[in-house]
Parts: C-alpha cells; sequence; structure tokens
C-alpha cells in the first residue's frame, strides 16, 4: 500500500518531532489508493470527514512511473503522513523555519505549490531558481511519481514533494516560514453543491497568510470564470492580503453550476482585479487545455499585507 515503509522508515531514523535533513527513506511505489472520501452532512460529528478538495482514485504507475518511484523517492519525498497511504499530517509536523533550514539549507526562501500535478511547473521553476527551495503538495499518485521523475532526472536537489492533503500542512505552518505559495488550475468542482470543496477558501486563505511572511505572495490561476468569482468571494474583502492585480475583468456577480456556464452571460457582473499571466509559470496540459476550449485565464496575485 502506498507508504507502507515511509512512515516506519522515517520514525526509526527520525530524531524529534520533524524529520532529519533530506527527511528520506526509501518509498515503496504505491499500489493503488483507497476508497472514494465523500462528505456526509447528515453523518454525526463523530462520524463526520474532513471536506476534501479532491477524490482519492486508483493511481496505477506504469513501469516508467514505478521505477522513478523506486529511484527518486528517497531523495526527493518528504514523509510527513501519519501512517502508510494517509495523506494527512501526523502530529508533531511544523512547516516552520526550523524544518526548512533542515530540509532545503539555513535561510532557504521556500516556495510551496499547492496541486502540482504532474510537476512540470514546479520543476521548471527548481531548474530556473537552484538557490530558492519549492515543495511540492500533491496527492495523486501518478503526479508525484511524475514529479519524483522531474527531480531525479535533472537533479533537482531544491525540490521536495510531499503527498499530502495540502491545508492541513498550511495549518501547521509557522509564521512567516514560506515566501511564495502557487496555486495554478485548483480542480474545479463546477457543481453547486460541491464548491464547499473548492480548495480555496477561508480557512486555507488564513492559514497561507500565517504561512507568508509580510509582503509574501500567494499566486493562483483558474481558466474557470466560476471559480475566479470564488477566489475573488474569498480573498478581496481580507484585510491580511492585497490584491496586486493591474488588470479589469467583468465577471458575473452569481455562481452558476456545472453545464450551465453559458447562463452566466445574462447575469449582472462587475469589475474585478486581476493579474496578467504569471511569467513564472510554464504552460501545462491544465492551462492549454482552458485556452483551446477558449476559456479566460484568470491569474491572482495577492500580496500578505
Ligand atoms: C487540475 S489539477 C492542476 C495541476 C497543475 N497545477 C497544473 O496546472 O497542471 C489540480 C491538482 O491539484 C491536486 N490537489 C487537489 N486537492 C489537493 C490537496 N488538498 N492537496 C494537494 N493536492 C491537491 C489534484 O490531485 C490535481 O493534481
Amino acid at each position: 500500500m502506498p507508504g507502507a515503509a515511509r512512515a516506519d522508515s522515517f520514525r526509526r531514523g527520525g530524531s524529534g518531532d520533524v524529520p532529519p535533513e533530506g527527511t528520506v527513506g526509501r518509498v515503496p511505489h504505491p499500489l493503488q489508493w483507497g476508497s472514494v472520501t465523500i462528505h456526509d452532512d447528515a453523518a454525526p460529528a463523530a462520524r463526520r470527514r474532513p471536506i476534501l478538495s479532491f477524490v482519492r482514485r486508483s493511481g496505477r504507475l506504469d513501469d516508467r512511473l514505478r521505477r522513478a518511484w523506486d529511484r527518486y523517492s528517497g531523495r526527493f519525498l518528504l514523509d510527513l503522513s501519519s501512517r502508510p497511504g494517509a495523506l494527512d499530517v501526523r502530529d508533531g509536523i511544523r512547516l516552520d523555519r526550523a524544518f526548512i533550514d533542515r530540509v532545503w539549507g539555513r535561510g532557504v526562501p521556500l516556495v510551496v505549490e499547492i496541486g502540482t500535478g504532474q510537476g512540470e511547473n514546479v520543476a521548471a521553476a527548481a531548474r530556473e531558481h537552484p538557490g530558492v527551495g519549492f515543495l511540492a503538495l500533491e496527492v495523486y499518485d501518478p503526479g508525484v511519481a511524475h514529479t519524483l521523475l522531474l527531480a531525479g532526472r535533472d537533479g533537482l536537489d531544491n525540490l521536495r514533494v510531499a503527498q499530502v492533503n495540502a491545508p492541513e500542512l498550511f495549518a501547521v505552518a509557522g509564521e512567516g516560514a514560506v515566501r511564495e505559495v502557487w496555486t495554478f488550475f485548483p480542480d474545479p468542482w463546477p457543481k453547486m453543491r460541491h464548491h464547499k470543496r473548492r480548495l480555496v477558501q477561508p480557512t486555507l486563505a488564513g492559514d497561507v497568510r500565517r504561512a507568508l511572511g509580510m509582503g509574501g505572495m500567494w499566486r493562483l490561476a483558474t481558466d474557470i470564470d466560476d471559480y475566479a468569482l470564488h477566489v475573488h468571494e474569498v480573498m478581496d474583502g481580507r484585510d491580511d492580503f492585497e490584491n496586486l492585480g493591474g488588470l479589469t475583468v467583468s465577471l458575473p456577480t452569481e455562481h452558476v453550476g456545472k453545464g450551465t456556464a453559458d447562463e452566466a452571460a445574462g447575469l449582472p457582473h462587475a469589475d474585478f482585479a486581476e493579474s496578467p499571466r504569471f511569467a513564472g509559470r510554464v504552460l501545462t496540459n491544465f492551462e492549454r487545455k482552458g485556452l483551446e476550449a477558449g476559456r479566460t485565464i484568470h491569474d491572482f496575485t495577492y500580496r500578505a499585507v
């Protein structure tokens, strides 16, 4: 099962509540995810599960990705979860300066990308900026494996990958520990009843703000207009972030659900501030598909104030 040996190897080799330098341990490739996690509003509180921004799915690895996992997980994959196959963050883990100093080196600034997919973007950034530390957070096995492949192929010693539910790691982030946070093309969750599963939420925003030092940036992008409105709703009214957007974009001020995006044109609109395309982002398949479908790409830059 995923991570069967990694918790054990950490516990054997660890020396406290954070992993030792490099945070390594040979990690077996995953075989299959567990079951789908569904939030059930009607469930008693004791049995209620957290609302997740992803669905756990089977993520079989082809031979190439399995080899990459076997070869590179020990070097690049951080072991942060509570038990084999879990995507939580175990008790005692802190994404604080002491942890970052141990893993990336003393004083190295850290950029965290949430939901790195195949890892093309975070790997390109790590290649481009060897003096900056990068942390890729991704839950899906093939994405994690592919990111490990890129890190290993290019010897990206400033890049680490963690297979955890990102909001849980930000919940234990230290004040001002992180230079930038990137969230590009988060899963859209288009159905109205699923909007609560969207990754960008007030709680995460508060935790990201704490993780960012004054002046730190949260950069986001989406190709879904309704998600763009959602980001503005979560972020623009906050007094701990400043929207640096210099472009004016008109968006409907009401939400639409799955299959009803066309109806948005007839809804009342308002102007919102957004940013030009972030030059530090490479074109991934998600962005390419959005462009090919004729969708607008929305970029956001929020500075911690
Ligand atoms: C639509 S993809 C975009 C991937 C990438 N950012 C890109 O632009 O190509 C969103 C990714 O976020 C990941 N994801 C969703 N919720 C997550 C969470 N709570 N923690 C970590 N990763 C998450 C998904 O597994 C998926 O790979």
